[in-house]
C-alpha cells in the first residue's frame, strides 16, 4: 500500500551549491549524503516533516541522471511514493500493464526502490520505495559513505 510521498528528487549540477538553498536558506537538515557508485550519482537527502528532498548530482556522464541534466537542465526529476511492500507495488504495476524501468526492486538511497517509466505516468518519473528497517542498513557496499 502506498502511504505517503517519501521524497521529491531534484537533479542539480552541484549538490554543494544546491545545499546553500535547501540547507542554508531553508534550514532543512541533511540526513544522508552518499556516493552511489553503480548509479553514478551523489545523493543528498534533506528532511522536511516526514518527507524528504533528494538532491541528485551526477558523478559521471554516462548515466540517466547525467543525460537528464544535459538535455533538460536542473530541476524536478522524480516523485517517490513510500510503500510498505515495494515488491507488491512493482508486481501490481506490471499486472496493470504499466511501463517499468526496473524489473525488480534494488537498493537505493531511500531503501529498496524501483522506477516506473515516465511514459506510464503522464511524463512524471515515479519511484516506489520501502525504507529498510533499522539494522538492515545500509543496502549498499560499505565503501559508500553515509553521514
Ligand atoms: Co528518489
Amino acid at each position: 500500500m502506498l502511504t505517503k510521498i517519501h521524497h521529491v528528487g531534484v537533479v542539480v549540477h552541484s549538490a554543494d551549491e544546491a545545499l546553500k538553498f535547501y540547507r542554508d536558506a531553508l534550514g532543512l537538515p541533511v540526513t544522508a549524503d552518499r556516493i552511489i557508485e553503480d548509479q553514478g550519482v551523489r545523493g543528498v537527502l534533506l528532511q522536511i516533516g516526514n518527507s524528504e528532498i533528494e538532491l541528485l548530482e551526477p558523478t559521471r556522464d554516462d548515466t540517466g541522471v547525467a543525460k537528464f541534466l544535459a538535455s533538460r537542465g536542473e530541476g524536478m526529476h522524480h516523485i517517490c511514493f513510500e510503500s510498505d511492500n515495494v515488491d507488491a507495488e512493482l508486481e501490481g504495476a506490471r499486472a496493470k500493464g504499466l511501463e517499468l524501468i526496473d524489473q525488480k526492486p534494488r537498493p537505493g538511497l531511500a531503501g529498496m526502490i524501483c522506477f516506473l517509466h515516465p511514459k506510464a505516468n503522464h511524463g512524471v518519473l515515479v519511484e516506489f520505495a520501502t525504507p529498510l528497517a533499522e539494522g538492515h542498513w545500509p543496502p549498499w557496499p560499505a565503501s559508500v559513505s553515509r553521514i
